[in-house]
């Protein structure tokens, strides 16, 4: 089946409303387009959950509000056409590719702030991208409707924002978390990792590295803070330009265990860091994820 393309958001919500009308359950995947095995992963995911009869649409959105001003916005790599065939190589059945000014029309005024949770982690190193991340997927919920939204552990507190977001906003959305898909050297996908040559794509491995170090410490009984964060730091440190945080957090609320603090059942440690110019991220979460979480995928 070939995919149709839409770009007004009426067209949009009347392909979704008409799908569920002929009680074809919906599974909506946000982007930005740039795609790789991880979106496509997110793809297959929506098929699976509503079937062979249901319908996965996807949305390709460079979503301006979310870029800091000295962010990679005007830089981001755009693709739409080749998008648009490893969708439908995927099994997407519905595009949506809006232009910036029917997401923000003229005279705008309004953003939705999630709070507590946007304020650890990569809150205080992106002002205003989180702001900008919950104002652009409401406007996509309001879209879609009723339908489950599948979004990457890549960005895990992303995820963490867009759940408490679906739940306090009352979308009638279930938000479905997919693991994190990896190359096979274990490095996370990322459309930023188009910006990286040869040599800092082999730098950028010392984070899933990092990550293994501290998965294996924690699994031999290892629980302090510190010691965790550590690990992984000694390994980034080194070949990093810049590291904006290395942070072991409770799982759900984002709440970061400092010093020798004990970490609990449940803990996510995530890094941020720059190789060059461009900006990575990963993370695991330690007494969840399954050891070959950390390794390259299939
Ligand atoms: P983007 O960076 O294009 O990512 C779209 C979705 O793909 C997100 O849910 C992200 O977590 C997921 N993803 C990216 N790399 C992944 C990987 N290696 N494994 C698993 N999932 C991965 O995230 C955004 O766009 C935007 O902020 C958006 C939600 C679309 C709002 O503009």
């Amino acid at each position: 089946m070939t995919i149709a393309r839409v770009s007004s958001p009426e067209a949009f919500r009347a392909a979704l409303s008409d799908a569920r009308e002929q009680r074809r359950k919906v599974a909506f995947v946000p982007t930005m387009g740039a795609l790789h095995e991880g979106h496509l992963a997110l793809v297959r995911e929506g098929r699976r959950l509503v079937g062979a009869a249901g319908i996965v649409a996807a949305s390709v959105f460079v979503n301006p509000t979310q870029f800091g001003p000295n962010e990679d916005l005007a830089r981001y790599p755009r693709d739409l056409d080749g998008d648009a065939a490893k969708l439908e190589g995927a099994g997407c059945e519905l595009l949506f590719a809006p232009s910036e000014s029917t997401m923000y029309p003229d005279g705008e005024r309004t953003r939705v702030r999630v709070e507590r949770l946007t304020a650890g982690l990569c809150g205080p190193h992106r002002p205003g991208h989180f702001e900008g991340v919950a104002t652009i997927v409401s406007k996509l919920f309001s879209l879609v409707g009723a339908s489950y939204a599948i979004f990457g552990k890549k960005d895990y507190q992303q995820l963490a924002v867009i759940r408490r977001l679906a739940t306090d906003m009352l979308f009638p959305v279930e938000v479905v978390g997919h693991p994190i898909v990896r190359e096979a050297s274990g490095l996370a996908m990322s459309s930023r990792n188009a910006y990286l040559s040869a040599d800092e794509r082999h730098r950028a491995l010392s984070l899933s590295r990092g990550l293994r170090l501290a998965y294996a410490a924690y699994a031999s009984g290892e629980r302090k803070a510190t010691v965790l964060t550590g690990l992984v730091r000694a390994e980034v440190e080194p070949v990093t330009d810049s590291i904006d945080y290395v942070d072991v957090t409770d799982a759900d609320s984002l709440v970061p265990f400092e010093g020798d603090a004990s970490v609990g059942s449940r803990a996510l440690v995530a890094i941020a860091c720059r190789i060059g110019k461009t900006r990575l991220l990963d993370n695991v979460v330690l007494g969840e994820d399954p050891a070959t979480s950390l390794s390259g995928s299939p």
